[in-house]
């Protein structure tokens, strides 16, 4: 495997993911907290930073661990950073130097192989390699950049001043692939094939005989979770499956059926009831949010409580929850985390196992599929843990959730229909706490309004409004108002995130 080193920059996940998209198995720890390396690790590269190596406390790293004795890539802060510990000159540019630019080989290098003569290349710096030591050399620069690429004499380390791992950088690729492959002599066999059979053997091993309690929500990650526990401990895996109420229409029925039909040991649970009357006459948001996780914990507890000696808490998280960023303000460099321990409280005294926890969730997606999971489960839109609630605006009551669970099911089932249900990121729709007046037939009316929502986006992070097509609008509309007693208006979120957010609450 390859060891990433991460110095804080915010494309470090970046490297990660082309290093996975070439089968190479890779994984990202903070410069501050260096795992073991074994026999199994196979080089290392270096992440940019925001900070400079010219600042006292900028991030460090105790060189004699890696040069000489792995192949070694320095990315931008990790190539100055190169340079600087051996006696190079790092200064302030003047500028920031930002975007594309051409890179020309002076050197012919392993790095460069099927790369061409010039070559598109991404830079993002305040700090330049102004001058290197003599056993540096030059093997790429660019018109303002004379240190763009270095290799160090005799050793199979190299720097380089640009982001291979952004796509703006065209050949990036190509030359991260020269430095795992080639240098480095990884194997490409990283694929969802092999991560399920080793994956399940380790689980095999970890588990024995002990029995697992694993909360499914209907989502990929949870699902994707189950199966490959599943395949491993078979009937020791125990489901649970909590209808909170505040689900899609008919979602809680199909869900479990198509659980089932995975030969999953699933028991669903209808705590419909508990949940409305924890929400009864809560508006405010975070007092909803609370109530649910609240309810869902206690309901949860309860039911574990009912499979005698159960040893394992399962769970569906991924990497992007796990992976430890590091926070480069300040002078200690601290580590955040964002575990997703899906808030259970430690008097469950259960030991956590999470299958997924080295994946990205394209990858997860993948390993669902080698999995046989149905494309349904593994192709769904995220929906929010709190469920309609969130998209209840102000209380709660079931027969708001009925209207909603109906305007939403024929929102998302036209999606369905028009075949724009996969080039959407997410959808749903939001009741609002208003009413319009209207006229049907002769008749005034004086009813609900719903806001549509439907926005594209990579992470959630940031999401545009989807411009999904007028008539398609107008369909959903007329459906919407001519089969959902008490709506009478519809209107359509025309924002972005940021400044707005994808929930309106
Ligand atoms: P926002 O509204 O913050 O949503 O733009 C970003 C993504 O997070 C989901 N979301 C939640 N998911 N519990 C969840 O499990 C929550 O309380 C929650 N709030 C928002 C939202 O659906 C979107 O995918």
């Amino acid at each position: 495997k390859i060891l990433i080193l991460d110095f804080g920059s915010q494309v470090t996940q970046l490297i990660a993911r082309r290093v996975r998209e070439l089968s190479v198995y890779c994984e990202i720890h903070p410069f501050n907290h260096i795992p073991e390396i074994g026999d199994d690790v196979k080089g290392v590269i270096f992440s940019g930073s925001p900070c400079s190596v010219r600042e006292e406390d900028s991030p460090r790293v105790d060189m004699s661990l890696f040069r000489g004795k792995l192949p070694l890539l320095g990315i931008c802060y990790g190539a100055q950073l190169l340079a600087h510990t051996a006696g190079g000159e790092v200064f302030n540019s003047g500028h920031r130097e930002y975007g594309r630019a051409k890179m020309t080989k002076v050197q012919s290098s392993e790095l460069w192989e099927g790369v061409s003569e010039d070559s598109q290349v991404w830079m993002s710096h305040g700090d330049t390699i102004m001058s290197v030591p003599e056993n540096f050399e030059i093997i790429g620069s660019t018109d303002s950049v004379k240190v763009a690429a270095f290799k160090i004499k005799d050793e199979s380390t190299y720097g380089i001043q640009f982001h291979p791992e952004v796509t703006h950088s065209l050949e990036g690729k190509d030359m991260l692939k020269n430095f795992v492959v080639g240098i480095c002599g990884c194997s490409q066999d990283w694929t969802s094939d092999s991560f399920v059979d080793s994956t399940v053997a380790n689980l095999k091993e970890k588990l024995g005989n002990d029995k697992v309690v694993l909360g499914l929500s209907g989502g990929v990650d949870s699902s994707v979770a189950a199966v490959l526990i599943h395949k491993a401990i078979g009937k020791n895996l125990y489901c649970i499956f909590v209808d909170n109420g505040l689900l899609r229409k008919n979602e809680f029925e199909e869900v479990l059926e198509s659980y089932k039909n995975l030969g999953l040991n699933v028991k669903g649970v209808d705590a419909k009831e508990q949940f409305y009357t924890a929400l009864a006459g809560l508006s405010d948001p975070e007092a909803k949010r609370k109530a649910i996780g609240k309810t869902f914990i206690d309901v949860f507890d309860q039911e574990a409580h009912l499979i005698e000696d159960v040893k394992w808490l399962g769970q569906g998280t991924i990497y992007p929850d796990v992976i430890e960023s590091v926070s480069v303000k300040g002078p200690s460099a601290t580590i955040k985390s964002h575990h997703n321990v899906g808030g259970l409280p430690d008097y469950m005294k259960l030991k956590v196992v999470e299958p997924l926890n080295t994946l990205f969730k394209d990858e997860v997606r993948l390993v669902g599929k080698t999995l046989g999971i149905d494309p349904n489960i593994l192709g769904r839109h995220p929906f929010p843990g709190p469920g309609l609630a969130i998209r209840i605006l102000g209380d709660i009551t079931p027969e708001k959730v009925d209207v909603l669970q109906n305007v939403d099911a024929i929102f998302i089932g036209k999606l369905k229909e028009k075949g724009l249900y996969d080039q959407v990121w997410q959808a749903g729709a939001i009741l609002l706490p208003i009413q319009s007046v209207g006229v049907m037939g002769d008749e005034r009316t004086y009813e609900k309004v719903v806001a549509l929502r439907a926005v594209t986006s990579v992470d959630g992070m940031t999401a545009d409004w989807c411009h999904l097509p007028y008539e398609f609008l107008a369909e959903v509309s007329n459906d919407i108002i001519n089969k959902v007693k008490g709506v009478n208006r519809v209107v359509y979120d025309i924002s972005s995130k940021p400044p707005a957010t994808i929930e309106w609450e």
